[in-house]
């Protein structure tokens, strides 16, 4: 096991009516920025209990941060935080509200142009806290330190991260999650499922815990999935999928063991470029890259299919076919032709992939821009 160190510093708040409990938890004297999206926290409760838990708080409201939040959108939250003197960031809604307010928290305190911390990697040393009502499980972000934001003028979407920005709190209640469209419920599985292979899937390192906690999270996942599209009114099914996304980038299973992360580097451009939902990018990716790196990832893929999928034998490929199974089963299409996508979309992915310096990602940095378009191509 290689050496880490881990600290998770987010407080959790499970249950329903849980964001009750959030005004104890910012400062009394507070200017709170409340960020959230298009306004779908106005229909399952989270807008009305936020608020209402802080009645006694000054709270400013920035709606309209977008699916893939923007830099240009989040540029003007900014500019609020500043004019209003905004001590601290409440999110409520999905991954993409979470990670704009990172993004803000982080960009408020940082001394120059906000844009380096993404594009060059720029420290941050500090952020204003920042907590989440979290309304759609998917990302993770709700406990993690990281963001991604799309800057639309130059199509480009790039991450940073920084245990500076990772919440102070984060509220989970399934019933905010009720009313989430089918397309989300599926995006968020798949997301989810991702974040663990990712974590996971790359080659044994003698780490039994973390492969039982990622499989763990995988077995659950593809258990419950279904279960929300099939009974979309049921509360524990929604309950412990919001559990099995918090679990899968929360930090703890790629603790010690090495990590891919190259189906959310291609699959980041492809959304960039082409404007497919984040989850959509990596249910197309993610077959036909474990299809071109079957070989040096068969041991895993072998124990996934006989520990998850309850395979008799060790078969790799049969696994793989198996993964995507579970992506069109939670209705996400796993091909660029489900997108109307053909082969000619391939190429301006890989050009910005190249443009944003992505040329040796995976565990063993060998996928070039020139293997990335070979999965691609396999994809379509
Ligand atoms: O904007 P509103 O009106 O709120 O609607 C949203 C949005 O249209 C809607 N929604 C959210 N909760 C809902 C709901 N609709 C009905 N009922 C609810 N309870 O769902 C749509 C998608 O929301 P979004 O926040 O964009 O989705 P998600 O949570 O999947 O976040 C995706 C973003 O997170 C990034 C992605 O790249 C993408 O930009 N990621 C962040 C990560 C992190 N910080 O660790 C890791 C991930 O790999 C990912 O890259
Ligand atoms: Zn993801």
């Amino acid at each position: 096991m290689q050496n880490f160190v881990y600290k998770n510093a987010t407080e959790i708040l499970f249950g329903a009516g849980q964001t009750a409990n959030i005004a104890e938890r910012i400062p009394a004297d507070a200017t709170v920025l409340m960020l959230y999206g298009g306004g779908s926290i106005k229909h399952n409760g989270a807008y009305d209990q936020a608020l209402a838990a802080l009645a006694n708080h000054n709270v400013i409201e920035f709606g309209g941060v977008e699916a893939n939040p923007t830099y240009e959108t989040l540029m003007q939250a900014l500019d609020v935080v500043r004019d209003e003197a905004v001590d601290f960031i409440l999110a409520v809604g999905g991954g993409s509200v979470g990670d704009g307010a990172k993004f803000i928290a982080a960009a408020a305190q940082f001394n120059g142009e906000p844009w380096d911390i993404l594009e060059q990697g720029a420290a941050v040393l500090s952020a204003l806290p920042v907590g989440v009502v979290l309304t759609l499980p998917a990302t993770g972000t709700e406990s993690n330190g990281n963001s991604v934001i799309t800057r639309v003028g130059t199509q480009q979407k790039l991450g940073f991260g920084s245990p500076h920005v990772r919440p102070q709190f984060a509220v989970l209640d399934p019933s905010f999650t009720l009313t989430l469209p089918v397309r989300q419920v599926g995006n968020g599985v798949v997301d989810a499922f991702v974040h663990v292979i990712e974590q996971y899937l790359t080659y044994p390192t003698n780490a039994p815990l973390q492969d039982r906690f990622a499989e763990s999270i995988l077995s659950t996942l593809i258990e419950e999935g279904p279960k929300a599209l099939a009974t979309p009114d049921d509360y524990a099914v929604r309950a412990n999928i919001m559990w099995c996304a918090c679990m899968a980038l929360n930090g703890l299973i790629g603790q010690g063991v090495p990590q891919d992360w190259s189906t959310h580097m291609i699959g980041h451009e492809v959304t960039a470029v082409h404007g497919l939902d984040h989850a959509q990018t990596l249910a197309v990716v993610l077959p036909a890259l474990l299809r071109v790196k079957i070989d040096q990832k068969r041991a895993k893929l072998e124990q996934l299919g006989q520990r998850v999928f309850g395979m008799p034998a060790p078969d790799a490929a049969a696994t793989i076919d198996a993964i995507q199974a579970f992506f069109e089963r939670m209705g996400v299409p796993t091909r660029l032709a489900g997108y109307d996508l053909d082969r000619s979309a391939v190429k301006p992915v890989i050009d910005s992939l190249e443009k944003n310096g992505m040329l040796a990602l995976g565990e063993h940095g060998d996928i070039t821009p020139a293997v990335a378009t070979q999965i691609l191509e396999l994809s379509s």
